[in-house]
């Protein structure tokens, strides 16, 4: 199954509105020099781009027409209403946000994110043009104590059997997977190929026993200290179909150069 491969970039709580459009003009020219001659957008990946609320309008003005797709970095489960400080899924879809992360586990540590309230999250973006990319994966000592199968599991059920309940959708368009295991994210110890594999290779196999066929076409991106020097064996693996990107994502010309490295290893495969 071929999957077209997604690189994300997750600023976090970094760059203000001006910084966004600082940045935009510096990714710009990188991205158009890789690209073939008359190409506007990158037909071996795609990319979106996850600033903080403040700075998603100047983003999406300053990469009009680059072919990047906007992303947000959390939503409310609620349609509107009294939630001081939240922001609702229309209000994304208003910024023509295509992406929004849910359940990354810096949300699931400080913001107490319970799997119930991320399924409550996917259930009211299901209803919205908005894609989840659901965020799942093990702290060390879960990793350590061999749970990363049951993790997984149960990190997945709800979801999985709301998408399931839903089927009208593509469910590439309804959904892609993160596998950002805890202990990597943000602490320079990457996951090596073999981890990250076995990893993927097991959310697929839950994706299919999930959705059937279906479960094949979902993209799962891995996410957790990736750097340009190791993002070449990472993004090659089988079961990567791109990655989710935080420290590396905050340079221009880092970031371009993991998107290159997705694109020449999708260029070898092809
Ligand atoms: P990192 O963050 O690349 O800085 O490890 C990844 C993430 O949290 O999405």
């Amino acid at each position: 199954m071929r999957r077209r491969p997604l690189v994300v970039a997750n600023w976090k709580m970094n760059h203000t509105a001006s910084e966004a459009r600082d940045f935009a003009a510096r990714l710009r020219p990188l991205l158009a020099g890789m690209r073939r001659a008359g190409e506007s957008t990158d037909a071996q990946v795609e990319i979106a781009i996850a600033p903080a609320f403040p700075a998603l309008e100047s983003l999406a003005r300053a990469l009009a027409g680059a072919g990047i797709a906007l992303a947000a970095q959390d939503v409310h489960e609620a349609v509107s209403g009294a939630y001081t400080g939240e922001v609702s899924a229309s209000m994304l879809e208003d910024l023509d946000c295509r992406y929004v992360l849910i359940g990354h586990s810096e949300r699931r540590q400080h913001g107490g994110e319970s799997d119930a309230r991320i399924a409550a999250k996917l259930a009211r973006v299901a209803d919205t043009s908005l894609c989840p990319i659901l965020c799942v994966g093990e702290s060390a000592a879960e990793r350590e104590a061999g749970q990363l199968g049951d993790v997984l599991a149960r990190q997945l059920e709800a979801p999985l059997s709301q998408l399931s309940a839903r089927p009208a959708r593509h469910p590439a368009g309804a959904l892609v997977l993160a596998y950002e295991p805890i202990w990597a994210i943000g602490t320079g110890r990457v996951a090596t190929p073999e981890i990250a594999q076995a990893a993927h290779a097991e959310i697929r196999r839950r994706l299919v026993a999930g959705l059937g066929a279906a479960g094949e076409s979902i993209r799962i991106l891995y996410g957790g200290s990736l750097k340009p020097a190791n993002a070449p064996g990472l993004l090659a693996l089988p079961d990567v179909d791109g990655a989710l990107v935080g420290g590396a994502s905050l340079d221009p010309g880092d970031f371009a150069s993991i998107v290159s490295a997705c694109r020449e290893t999708r260029l070898e495969r092809s």
